[in-house]
């Protein structure tokens, strides 16, 4: 095993770690993307899986943000992504990309069923996007009295499961960089769709 077969190893377990660990280093990557007009696009989201023999990434999102709306703009599996990771202790970036795979509705219910009730209620708000004169996170009052027993929450919350999205970020190459006292190092993963994947030392 070579050291770059053993720093492969160490990143996705790092990444393994992190759909587990909310206080994990890798837990809130930045996903960015072309918005759909060429612009870029980026923002903070969960990891929500990684899948080391896939080599890919899993991301929930809510089907009525601009980013859902930029991804299902385009042919399925056609649309760039790039997962930007950092661990502040050991100082270490990963830069993955890859293309964003929508999963399809049997695979998303799926998905939906391993979402912990308290999380469903992100994607009950009414009208995302919406101006609003005063702060609102837009939730229903219904969902938000006090009165209203867990399981009738649970069971409205029910009704945040259209508008759940989830979608793969199949990886084709990672940028790894080491922020080093004695000087900085990097590797590049390329191919990881292929067959024979290649990887290689570079100077940062
Ligand atoms: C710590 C943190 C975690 C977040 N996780 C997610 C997430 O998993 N999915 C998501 O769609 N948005 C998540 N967001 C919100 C996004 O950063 C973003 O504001 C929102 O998705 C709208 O982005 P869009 O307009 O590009 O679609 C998170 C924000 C923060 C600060």
């Amino acid at each position: 095993m070579t050291q770059l077969d053993d720093l492969s190893k160490d990143i996705w377990a790092k990444l393994l770690a992190a759909v587990d660990d909310a206080g994990a280093a890798f837990r809130c990557p930045v996903v960015a993307m072309n918005d759909g007009r060429g612009q870029p696009s980026a923002r903070v989201m969960i990891l929500r899986g990684a899948d080391p023999s896939q080599c890919s990434l899993r991301f929930y999102t809510d089907r009525r943000s601009d980013k859902a709306k930029a991804i299902l703009s385009v042919e399925n599996g056609k649309a760039p992504a790039e997962v930007v990771l950092y661990d502040p202790v050991e100082m270490e970036q990963v830069r993955a990309r890859g293309f964003v795979r929508v999963l399809d509705g049997g695979d998303t219910l799926l998905a939906w069923r391993q979402v912990p009730f308290g999380q469903r209620l992100v994607y009950c708000t009414a009208e995302v996007g919406k101006l609003v004169e005063e702060p609102d996170s837009g939730l229903p009052k219904e969902l938000l009295d006090d009165g209203l027993g867990q399981q009738d929450r649970d069971a409205m919350s029910e009704a945040g499961q259209p508008n759940f999205m989830c979608f793969d970020v199949l990886l084709e190459s990672m940028d790894w960089l080491g922020l080093r006292r004695d000087g900085n190092i990097a590797a590049r993963f390329e191919g990881l769709r292929q067959h024979v994947p290649t990887a290689a030392w570079f100077i940062p």
